[in-house]
């Protein structure tokens, strides 16, 4: 059977020379398939005599049993292959380091803030907010600063512009979060209308603010947070007790060194700022001012329709992005604007 040996010997060299599944299954049909050597010669036994038909018809069943084995051989060979070859590619190197995992913080600004409305809220305060663009008369007129006072000069202020790029009438962003005041009594006189007596008043408002300022110890985004306390019988010295008293607590330092000196703001009278020392870093001894405060003005007080014969009260406006210098001993405020990751992570 010279023959069938050719057969299989060129079957299993066609397998051989393939390197994947369709082209090996297309090589098969030549052997195997319907029209195929190996078929074609089974069907062949038809025409041989009786006596050749047993033995010639073994020799061809054991030859397609080679080359059927030759051909599984070869498909098991092909997948090994593709196996390997998709390994190699999706290779994972399981010896480099890892990625880990990015540890986020906050800023060191959002803590203080965090801190301010804690310690507020533990002794009765509630937390207000309003809006960064505000209207020239809740951020002026309505806190007793006339038209003509420098505060409003478009050097110290941001305005916005309209549509046709001039400055919009009437609205700017806020230089401090004192309107809150004005619009925290007008919703507070709304809610008791009709009532007695007006409940006090006890709220912080802590927010983003903006001036045309730049330099250590001034940023032109930076916050504040109003403080107000109205009542019957709000005086001066509550003031400075719930201010000395805060200070202690935020900086848990019982020697801080704390000081009120006399100021002017058209929305309180007496007025003051109130200044701290730094106690640690390069500045340590130096005083920065935190805030400005004093006596709501008896003007601010019946524009909100509150009579000031009856009802007193402080507020205050006060600075934790300073408060946030002090505490960690820092020399320039715009640090924590630079995004500068290495500064910020010490703070984590
Ligand atoms: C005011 O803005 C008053 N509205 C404060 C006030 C409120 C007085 C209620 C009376 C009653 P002043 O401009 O001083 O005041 O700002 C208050 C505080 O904000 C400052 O003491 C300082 O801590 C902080 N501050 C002011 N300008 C900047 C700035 N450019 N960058 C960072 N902090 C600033
Ligand atoms: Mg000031």
């Amino acid at each position: 059977m010279h023959n069938l040996d050719q057969i299989i010997q060129a079957a299993t060299s066609a397998f051989a020379a393939t390197d994947d599944h369709a082209a090996l299954e297309q090589v098969k049909a030549a052997y195997l398939g319907k029209s195929g050597q190996i078929t074609g010669l089974l069907k062949g036994l038809a025409q041989l005599p009786t006596d050749e038909r047993k033995t010639a018809g073994a020799a061809i069943n054991r030859a397609k049993e080679a080359v059927e084995s030759a051909l599984e051989e070869r498909r098991e060979a092909i997948r090994r292959k593709t196996l390997a070859r998709k390994l190699a590619a999706e290779a994972l190197d399981v010896t480099l380091p890892g990625r880990g995992q990015a540890r986020g913080g906050l800023h060191p600004v959002t803590r203080t803030l965090e801190r301010i409305e804690a310690l507020f809220r533990s002794i009765g305060f509630e937390v207000a907010d309003g809006p960064e663009i505000e209207s020239d008369f809740q951020n002026f007129t309505a806190l007793n600063t006339p038209e003509d006072h420098p505060a409003r000069s478009m050097h110290d202020t941001f305005y916005l512009l309209d549509e046709r790029g001039e400055v919009a009438p009437g609205v700017l962003l806020r230089t401090h979060t004192s309107p809150i005041q004005v619009r925290y009594m007008q919703a507070h006189v709304a809610r008791h209308a009709g009532q007695a007596r007006m409940p006090e008043i006890r709220v912080i408002a802590p927010g983003r603010v903006y001036r045309v300022d730049s330099d250590a110890t001034h940023s032109p985004m930076f916050h504040q947070v109003e403080g107000l306390w109205i009542g019957e019988n709000v005086s001066f010295a509550d003031l400075k007790g719930v201010i000395a008293d805060f200070l202690r607590r935020f900086f848990e330092n019982d020697d801080l060194r704390v000081r009120f000196r006399p100021s002017f703001f058209p929305f309180t009278e007496p007025s003051a700022e109130i200044d701290v020392a730094f106690m640690s870093g390069p500045l340590e001894g130096r005083w920065l001012e935190i805030a400005g405060c004093g006596m709501v003005h008896p003007n601010v007080l019946r524009h909100v329709a509150i009579d000031p014969e009856n009802y007193i009260g402080f507020a205050f406006g006060m600075g934790p992005d300073r408060l946030t210098m002090l505490r960690y001993g820092v020399n320039d405020l715009r640090l924590f604007y630079d995004g500068d990751l290495r500064f910020l992570r010490q703070f984590i």
